[in-house]
């Protein structure tokens, strides 16, 4: 097995920064506020679209965040993290914690949930997870969570597309 911070093909020419985006843009993804607690206590959260399935059994799930986010030293020191899947009524939060602000909790409506970690009430999905895996790969740190309690709703939910928010169309 490789290991993750191996390079796949260390001889291929890399892709272009810009075209690589590009072409990632174009697979849609739902978006999430990721949080946890800090060693204060503080909540911490930041809006994430890497967040995708892994594991029925055992219930996994993952996501990545930038090696050089302020959020990291947090999130590396959790023992736990909530994932909380946006409606698409939800757009202004994700805005609010992609942006450089320190009251990013001031938008939306936030409890305590399993060991007080912060949950987004009107989410379309929440999954509260145990962190059982944080590992280095390439620019960001890849975190695998083990879910231990998950909700969902019949909202509409917010969608991200070739660098924009978008809403959900019809059943094909
Ligand atoms: C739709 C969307 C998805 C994002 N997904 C991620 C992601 O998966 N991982 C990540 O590290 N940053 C992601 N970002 C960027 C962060 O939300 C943004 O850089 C934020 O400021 C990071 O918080 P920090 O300042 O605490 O690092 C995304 C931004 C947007 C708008």
């Amino acid at each position: 097995m490789r290991a993750a911070a191996e390079p796949v093909a260390p001889d291929a020419p890399a892709p272009d920064t810009r075209r690589l985006r590009a072409a990632l843009g174009r697979f849609t993804t739902g978006v999430t506020i990721v949080t946890c607690t800090d060693a204060a206590g503080e909540p911490v959260g930041l809006t994430v679209n890497s967040f995708s399935s892994l594991s029925l059994e055992p219930p996994l799930v993952l996501w990545s965040l930038r090696r050089e986010s302020p959020s990291a030293a947090a999130f590396s020191a959790a023992r736990h993290f909530a994932v909380n899947v946006l409606a698409e009524s939800q757009v202004g939060v994700s805005r609010s914690f992609a942006a450089r602000r320190a009251d990013r909790f001031a938008e939306g409506e936030w409890s305590a949930g399993l060991h007080g970690l912060p949950v987004l009430a009107g989410a379309a999905a929440v999954f509260e997870c145990e962190s059982v895996s944080a590992q280095v790969a390439g620019d960001h740190l890849l975190f695998i969570g083990r879910v231990l309690a998950c909700s969902d709703s019949a909202v509409p939910p917010l969608l991200f597309q070739a660098g924009h928010y978008r809403t959900i169309g019809h059943p094909l």
